[in-house]
């Protein structure tokens, strides 16, 4: 079997990026270059500060201290890196598609065709190249398709290798994978190309974790493990909505069903609902892969995670807009946290920009906390929503890096990310810096209820009467 001697990742971004770390950290003997068409981008990954790199992640900065200059290399020079490479990921974005044909529910594949063009136009020997972006399903067929009939006559095979890291946890998440999935050809170069990627991982994983599929159960895989986590997350948040008009407790309910173990403990917590890059676009993904094959019950089955997790973000909004006398117009509301979750500067489908959007809707002032994201990017989310006009955005809605003072003269909190070190403000301060009744809405359940009613707020936690 030949070796791999130089990888090529196509796209620096939240998975290229922290995945070709941990290979280039674990695999000292193989040339790992990451590209992109963004120079800004790429100039950030080779700053001499690592802990400004574009992607924030626990344990990122050392691995790429560690690994940069020696066999890790960020670079514009995509064609280059191309040539030189024995394997290239395509690691790109894939959003859903805001126009044509599929709008609203399709991948938007544009990006993956550049690069599969691109990689046609420049390869001069034979190449892997692997799928890493969440893709529907046939997209590896698309790819083979481009390659094989604008190529210069080398030979390409096609792998698909999904990401399953989930951001904040990135770094854990690869070195300590639960598995690996190969998805490719059976044919003697297909599997020949599966047992070459095997190889990587297998310098840092058990090989019985690395699973060798035919590329489309590689790829609907993929799909189907987002939908099945988002799915619990729907399912806890829509007895969320049940346990506030009872008196049960989200949380003891989620700790009790989670004990069997046909059902286990995780993706139980009940939240003001689920965002980031994948969830909400690989179901999107199923249900319009679905309809295409005349399937609209599983469609249907599939698209009701996105509709409850909609009624969890605009349930919570109603309710805040409900709990401080039916009117929020012109009232400072203190938004402690924007990333989709903690531990990530990520803000992609994140639960608070629709939160914002409907509190702005009834010309509420909101004010931004977050210790990750910066104020260039919570505008970008709100402007690309496209409710109201930048000008409007800015004055509607501002961001402080000063959470406490933020809280002076303010009429509602609302947390929307459970970053840990809400938990350790001193909250006695904040509500004598608040106007009164002082409202704290925690979309996030990390506060304790008893200690801040006996402060004296006025405290909702999603998932509690
Ligand atoms: C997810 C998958 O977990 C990962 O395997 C895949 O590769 C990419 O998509 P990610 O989106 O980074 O990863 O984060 P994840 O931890 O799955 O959280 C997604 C969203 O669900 C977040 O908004 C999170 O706050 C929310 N969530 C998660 C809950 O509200 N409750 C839970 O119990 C778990
Ligand atoms: C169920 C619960 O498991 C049990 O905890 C509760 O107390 C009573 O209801 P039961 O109905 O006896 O128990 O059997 P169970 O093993 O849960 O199966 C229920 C149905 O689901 C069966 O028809 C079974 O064939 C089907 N099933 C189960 C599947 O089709 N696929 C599966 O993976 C599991
Ligand atoms: P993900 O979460 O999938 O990693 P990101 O948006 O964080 O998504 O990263 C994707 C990266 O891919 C971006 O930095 C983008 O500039 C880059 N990219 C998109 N298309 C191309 C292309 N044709 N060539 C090189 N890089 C690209």
């Amino acid at each position: 079997m030949k070796k791999i001697a130089s990888i090529c990742c196509i796209g620096a971004g939240y998975v290229g990026g922290p995945t070709m770390s941990v290979i280039a950290n674990k695999c000292p003997h193989i040339k790992v270059t990451v590209v992109d068409i963004n120079e800004k981008r790429i100039k950030q990954w080779n700053q001499d500060d690592v802990s400004k790199l574009p992607v924030y992640e626990s344990g990122l900065p050392e691995i790429v201290k560690e690994t940069r200059g020696r066999n890790l290399f960020f670079s514009t020079a995509i064609d280059e890196a191309i040539d030189e490479a024995d394997m290239i990921f395509i690691s790109v974005n894939t959003p859903t598609k805001t126009y044509g044909k599929g709008k609203g529910l399709a991948a938007d594949l544009k990006y993956i065709e550049l690069c599969a063009r691109n990689i046609a136009r420049v390869a001069k020997t034979d190449k892997i190249v692997v799928e890493k972006s969440t893709l529907p399903v046939r997209t590896a067929e698309a790819i083979k398709s481009i390659l094989h009939n604008t190529g210069n006559h080398v030979n390409f095979e096609i792998l698909s290798n999904p990401e399953f890291l989930a951001e904040g946890t990135a770094i854990d998440d690869l070195l300590d994978a639960d598995r690996v999935l190969i998805g490719g050809d059976d044919t003697p170069s297909g599997k020949e190309a599966k047992n070459l990627l095997s190889s990587i991982y297998e310098n840092w994983l058990p090989k019985e974790r690395i699973l060798q599929t035919n590329v489309w159960s590689s790829e609907l895989s993929k799909l189907v493990a987002n939908a099945f986590l988002a799915q619990r997350v729907s399912s806890i948040n829509s007895i969320s909505a049940l346990c506030e008009k009872t008196d049960a407790n989200i949380d003891e309910v989620a700790n009790a069903i989670g004990y069997d173990s046909r059902i286990g403990p995780k993706f139980l917590k009940s939240s003001v609902g689920f965002g980031g890059s994948c969830f909400q676009k690989d179901i999107l993904n199923l249900v319009y892969i679905a309809k295409t094959f005349g399937l609209n019950e599983v469609a249907d089955y599939w698209e009701q995670v996105i509709i409850m997790n909609n009624y969890q973000k605009t349930r919570f909004s109603d309710h805040m807009i409900s709990t401080m006398f039916n009117t929020v117009a012109g009232k400072k509301i203190v938004f402690y946290g924007w990333a989709f979750k903690k531990d990530t500067n990520d803000t992609r489908e994140s639960a608070a920009i629709h939160v914002a959007d409907l509190l702005m809707e009834e010309q509420a002032n909101i004010v931004v906390y977050d210790p990750q994201v910066s104020e260039e990017r919570i505008y970008m989310d709100m402007d690309y929503l496209g409710t109201r006009s930048e000008a409007e955005n800015r004055n509607l809605l501002t961001v402080t890096s000063d959470y406490m003072e933020a809280t002076k003269d303010a009429h509602a909190i609302a947390i929307l990310t459970e970053w840990d070190e809400f938990k350790t403000y001193d909250w006695a301060q904040i509500h004598k810096n608040m106007l009164k009744p002082a409202f704290v809405f925690d979309g996030r359940r990390i506060l304790d209820t008893k200690h801040m009613k006996d402060l004296g707020f006025d405290f909702y936690k999603i998932g509690e009467s």
